[in-house]
């Protein structure tokens, strides 16, 4: 049989742990796939008596995991690493000649890399979209099944294990759009460009604002999207309205889902786990399998040299529909004087929501507008909450076509 191929574990956590499970309860498949065994010699993480749930047996124990990987293939579940660094890293493994994996770093046991890297080469994709974090997904999903508010699904999500102690790098948005700018170098074929992403997360969203979602026949989910336009390329991580009939308003609780759009396939979409030792395993011994194989892919789908330097686009210059709640004194004049600023800055309403009268009190209202583009809705919306009948901040959430 041909020589196994030897793999050092850099952590021994959720992943790493489920890597070498995978690849003993899977010898058999895996081996039959990469063509030779591929074997665990060695492991590191900080605690040497913390129970892995598998045994440690015979493998080697470094306590400095840095000194394993050098000049050496690596495969990668690091999101953050990847989306940050990613243009050095892949520089250094071209130069060494070796492979840079990292199928676990989007979308866990989604093969979405693979999809867009290999599977999509022959298209121009002009868009891919995705949920890609799940703790956003399963709070958004449980405060509209049970009309819960934010604060109250985070803390049971934070009990459950779903969110992290401190879940900002999740609930802001992120950690999504880590995700999104590794989507959207592969996706335009252009060096990864994090900064360029725009962010926001969701704990603006109330269940009031899910509520008129579905009055309004939409869901609300955290998406990552990146369009390619003739003026650049637009990437953005925001709370959407999207049709209830969408595939990817169905996508609920911590699942991920990603939809690709190419110029001769049409539109794709993959749903899976998004995290989770399975999941991420997956991931990582499809890589490990690469390798073993001797396959090496530009990290980036092409040589650093042969990527393109399309311009980003800002946020400023999106155009879309936009839902715009307010919070306004319920007395004669106060819809007018919003309408009037919305004209002043060319904005049109294609519909508006009022429930009840309490005049005196504090009544939602709710305006779906045409197409507008982005500065002139933060115009018009740095006027609307200076009006002394708008009670509190609007609330912004903008209209994604399926
Ligand atoms: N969990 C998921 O579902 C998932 C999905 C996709 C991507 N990822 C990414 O995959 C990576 C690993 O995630 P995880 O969930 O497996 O994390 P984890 O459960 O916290 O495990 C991290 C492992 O790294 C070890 N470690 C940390 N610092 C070390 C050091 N200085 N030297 C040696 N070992 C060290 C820890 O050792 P001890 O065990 O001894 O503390 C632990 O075994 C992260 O970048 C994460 O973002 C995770």
């Amino acid at each position: 049989m041909t020589r196994p191929l030897s793999v050092a574990l850099a952590g021994l956590g959720t992943v790493g742990a489920g890597v070498l499970r995978l690849l003993r309860e899977n010898a058999e498949v895996v081996t039959a796939r990469a063509g030779r065994p591929i074997a665990v010699t060695a492991v590191s993480a900080r605690d040497r008596t913390r129970d892995r749930g598998t045994s440690l047996a015979g493998l080697r124990w470094y306590d400095d995991p840095v000194a394993l990987a050098a000049g050496k293939p690596v495969v990668t579940a690091n999101t953050a690493l990847i989306a940050v660094h990613g243009a050095e890293l892949a520089a250094a493994a071209e130069r060494a000649g070796v492979a840079l994996g990292f199928e676990a770093a989007v979308a866990g046991g989604i093969p979405v890399i693979k999809a867009l890297r290999e599977g999509l080469a022959g298209n121009r994709i002009t868009r891919v979209a995705g949920i890609l974090n799940g703790t956003c997904n399963y709070i958004l999903t449980v405060m509209r099944e049970r009309g819960r508010e934010f604060a109250e699904v985070l803390a049971e999500a934070q009990k459950l294990g779903y969110a992290e102690a401190d879940p900002s790098f999740d609930i802001d948005g992120i950690d999504a759009a880590h995700k999104l700018a590794i989507l959207a170098a592969l996706a335009f074929g252009r060096p990864v460009a994090f900064d360029a992403v725009h962010v926001e997360g969701i704990r603006r969203i109330s269940a009031l604002d899910i509520a008129f979602a579905g009055e309004l026949g939409y869901r609300i989910k955290l998406l990552g999207l990146a369009r390619r336009s003739a003026a650049g390329i637009e990437a953005r991580v925001h709370p959407c309205m999207v049709p209830q009939g969408a595939p990817i308003a169905r996508v609920d609780g911590v699942f991920n889902a990603v939809v690709a759009e190419g110029d001769f396939v049409g539109r794709i979409m993959l749903e899976g786990r998004g995290a989770g030792a399975g999941p991420t395993a997956s991931a990582v011994v499809a890589d490990l399998i690469d390798i073993a194989r001797g396959r090496v892919t530009p990290v980036w789908g092409a040589a650093s040299g042969a990527l393109s330097q399309v311009p980003s686009v800002p946020m400023e210059a999106h155009v879309g529909p936009y839902y715009l709640r307010l919070m306004v004194v319920d007395r004669p004049g106060v819809i007018a004087d919003v309408t009037a600023v919305l004209r002043d800055q060319g904005i049109s309403l294609e519909s508006m929501l009022q429930r009840g009268r309490s005049p005196g009190e504090a009544v939602p209202v709710v305006l779906v507008t045409h197409e507008t583009r982005e500065s002139a809705m933060r115009a018009a919306l740095a006027r609307i909450a200076a009006l002394d009948a708008v009670l509190e901040d609007p609330t912004v959430i903008r209209i994604e076509p399926a």
